[in-house]
């Protein structure tokens, strides 16, 4: 017969575990690991999981741990890949209608990037071979006033579908750009048209997409930061509205009011701003309408230590 303190079925069980953590007196932590406990026991009486499963599960953790490092994050991808990144994002930053929506940060993105002029370029790379793309738009308030004096913090991925962290090799700042907005709100930058690229499937994750069916990719986006006092700051994508995989996201991340249209430009085109000497090119406008007040907590990011 079972006792409490000798619980005899799965169900006692768990009970028996989560009546552990009574004695926690931070009732938050106390409520996050009495629901931890109740869900992982509820999955595997559910499944009815086998010790082979659970020691694979065990194996791909430990193989998780071991391939992260400062510069690659495979629990964030974890994370991505089982659209839980979306769901906390979505939890953390309900908005009103009319402000820009937040998307996942994901895993490259690194604190500190150069401070740019208005309008500079982001390319480093004497050879990158992305399509040259204007991109403009001012900040404003939720209330439609300008917000002079934001910080846009752009990261983007290159024509060879790699960000500037994913190649050691390279110059560590290649489309990772800090912009200013001026008095009226306005903002740009100079990048590159981004192009559909595969999540790192070279680790558990891969494995995993692999063995179920999924594919990798992302559609083409430009990750973007808008920090202001007094407003929410919003992590967000612009995504290209002719990319393909906007309806089979491997993260989860489109929304459909982040959809921007880059705009095919010729090389005689009068608009032609100086940081694109020469060539066809793309310009995509884009206002970032942002929440006043209503403090987010700073982002934090748990992939890197820069
Ligand atoms: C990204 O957009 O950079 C990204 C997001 C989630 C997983 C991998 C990459
Ligand atoms: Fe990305």
């Amino acid at each position: 017969m079972a006792t409490a303190t000798r619980p005899a079925t799965p169900e006692e069980l768990t009970e028996a575990v989560v009546r552990r953590f009574d004695s926690c007196t931070d009732e938050r932590l106390r409520e996050l690991m009495q629901a931890l406990v109740r869900h992982i026991h509820g999955f595997a009486i559910e499944v009815g999981l086998t010790e082979a499963e659970w020691g694979q599960a065990i194996n791909e953790l430990t193989a998780t741990g071991h391939i992260t490092d400062d510069r690659r994050q495979e629990f964030i991808l974890w994370s991505d890949s089982l659209g839980v990144s979306n769901l906390v994002d979505a939890l953390a930053n309900p908005l009103p209608p009319g402000v820009t929506e937040s998307t996942v940060i994901g895993p490259f993105f690194v604190a500190n990037s150069p401070l740019r002029q208005y309008g500079e370029s982001m390319v480093e790379e004497a050879d990158e071979q992305g399509t040259p793309a204007w991109v403009f738009g001012r900040i404003l308030g939720d209330d439609g006033e300008p917000v002079p004096g934001a910080e846009l913090d752009i990261w983007q991925n290159g024509f060879d579908e790699l960000y500037a962290v994913q190649k050691p090799e390279g110059k560590e700042d290649h489309l990772r750009g800090r912009y200013i907005t001026r008095a009226d709100g306005s903002f740009a930058f100079t990048a590159v048209r981004p192009v559909p690229y595969p999540i790192p499937y070279d680790g558990p994750v891969g494995k995993m997409l692999d063995a179920t069916g999924r594919h990798p990719w992302r559609p083409a986006h430009i990750h973007v930061i808008v920090r202001a006092p007094g407003y929410r700051t919003v992590v967000t994508h612009l995504f290209d509205e002719e990319s393909k995989y906007l309806d089979s996201d491997a993260v989860f991340a489109v929304k459909g009011s982040l959809l921007r249209r880059f705009v095919p430009r010729d090389a005689d085109d009068p608009e032609r701003p100086l940081s694109i000497p020469h060539g066809d090119w793309v310009s995509l406008e884009s206002d970032i309408i942002l929440l006043r007040g209503g403090e987010r907590p700073p982002v934090v990011d748990p992939g890197r230590t820069a």
